[in-house]
């Protein structure tokens, strides 16, 4: 089981970032803990800031991988071409946010990603990635 979680715009900041909203510990630590906790999976993690590189990453491992797990950040809501590429490839995309958007400001509740997602797991903090990791080994 090879999977690849995918994170945009600002979520290089996790941990120093509004910890109020998205808490205070890196990915690069949960992601430790998410290869510790899942050692029979094959985990990567790739983040950008850069919309057209997020569609490149899509599109290089989206034929390939079983899985990807995607947290689009701020192009989540406003991003045609990333939701064009998860409809684009052979590979399932889970949709994942740390916290729960729909609580939130009324353009966060707009997702170009959704539609061409296998699922959505959004509002449980960083556990959100664990939990789309698992509903990959159902
Ligand atoms: C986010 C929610 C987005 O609205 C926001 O722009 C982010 C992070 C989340 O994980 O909660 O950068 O995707």
């Amino acid at each position: 089981m090879k999977l690849m979680i995918i994170n945009g715009p600002n979520l290089n900041l996790l941990g120093k970032r509004e910890p109020e909203v998205y808490g205070n510990t890196t990915f690069e630590d949960y992601f430790k803990q998410l290869q510790k906790k899942f050692p029979n999976v094959e985990l990567e993690y790739y983040q950008s800031n850069i919309e057209g590189e997020l569609i490149g990453k899509i599109q290089e491992v989206g034929f390939d991988y079983d899985g990807i797990i995607l947290n689009a950040a701020a192009y989540t809501h406003t991003s045609v071409g990333i939701g064009d590429a998860v409809k684009a490839v052979e590979t399932p995309v889970i949709e994942v946010h740390i916290s729960n958007t729909h609580q939130r400001e009324e353009y966060r509740h707009v997702s170009y990603i959704s539609p061409g997602a296998k699922g959505v797991i959004l509002g449980f903090g960083l556990q959100s990635y664990d939990l789309a990791i698992q509903s990959f080994l159902g």
